[in-house]
């Protein structure tokens, strides 16, 4: 489809006629569900129980706590609110949130693994509320972190900023990979390719995926209804990776530590909002 032809379906767009045609054309071209009030309501929700169980979780970051304490937290929270987690038996993965420390990039798996002071580690959370699914991480530092993992982490939350403020009208889905690469590789650190946003709300990984690097104007245009994920990966060094024989943990090749960020986004009119919202 030209830009154009997109731009005049978009002006209707918010007339319920001209969105049921874009919802069609988007779920036909790419399978793109892209969703209406009631649904931005519900993942909203789902959006809300996530950002407060990592709350719930930072609260008890400390050295001496392994992963498994932090998969506790993450159920306790989870089933006090009526919720399930996404994660647990999705395609066998064993527990309930990813713990991913140092070097592992992501899909780290909860076990007996001590936190000690100055590691960094991921905690991934998917509830699902409702029937509605929202995808959020942060990287924790546990106790005083080094002159490394303070730059890892400030690098990896600048690159999801820098990635949700390429989501606009206008914009397409390689812009927000553009934005993250570029900041990624100005400061020497490196973007995982293996791994990538998605789309989510209805399912926990949906279409389209969003990768972490790309090129200006390049892939699917952005419109009001899409809900995707942005959730880069960096790495200090090389953005090699191999998975470990537990055939989940994803770690970096040359040892490097690995952070992340991740945000539920939505498209709207004017711009973007943050379905999970967090400073
Ligand atoms: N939460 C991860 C993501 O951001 C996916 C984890 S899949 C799991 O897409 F099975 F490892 F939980
Ligand atoms: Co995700
Ligand atoms: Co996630």
């Amino acid at each position: 489809m030209s830009y154009k032809k997109l731009k005049k379906k978009l002006k209707k767009a918010h007339s319920l006629h001209g969105f049921e045609e874009l919802k069609l054309q988007y779920d036909s071209l790419y399978k793109i569900k892209l969703k209406q009030k009631d649904d931005i309501i519900g993942i909203k929700k789902a959006g809300e129980l996530a950002v407060y169980i990592l709350t719930c979780v930072e609260e008890r970051i400390a050295p001496g706590i392994t992963t498994n304490d932090i998969n506790s937290i993450v159920e306790e929270i989870t089933a006090q609110h009526h919720a399930r987690s996404a994660p647990l038996n999705y395609h066998g993965f064993p527990k309930s949130v990813c713990t991913s420390v140092n070097e592992v990039i992501c899909h780290g798996i909860p076990g007996d693994t001590v936190l000690k002071e100055g590691d960094i580690v991921n905690v991934d959370v998917t509830p699902i509320l409702n029937g509605y699914y929202a995808d959020t991480s942060k990287t924790f530092f546990v106790g005083s972190p080094g002159n490394d993992a303070r730059k890892i982490v400030k690098v990896s939350r600048e690159c999801l900023r820098r990635g949700v403020s390429a989501v606009k009208l206008g914009n397409r889905i390689g812009d927000i990979g553009y934005a993250i690469q570029r900041h990624a590789e100005a400061q020497g650190c490196s973007v995982v390719r293996e791994y990538v946003g998605h789309g989510t709300g209805f399912d926990f990984h949906e279409p389209p995926q969003v990768p972490h690097y790309g090129k200006r104007g390049e892939g699917i245009p952005l419109v009001p209804g899409m809900v995707f994920t942005i959730e880069p990966m960096i790495n200090l060094g090389k953005p090699h990776l191999h998975v470990l024989a537990d055939r989940w943990t994803a770690v970096t090749d040359d040892g490097s530590l690995s952070a992340q960020f991740e945000q539920t986004v939505l498209v709207t009119e004017t711009g973007v909002e943050i379905l999970t919202p967090f400073d």
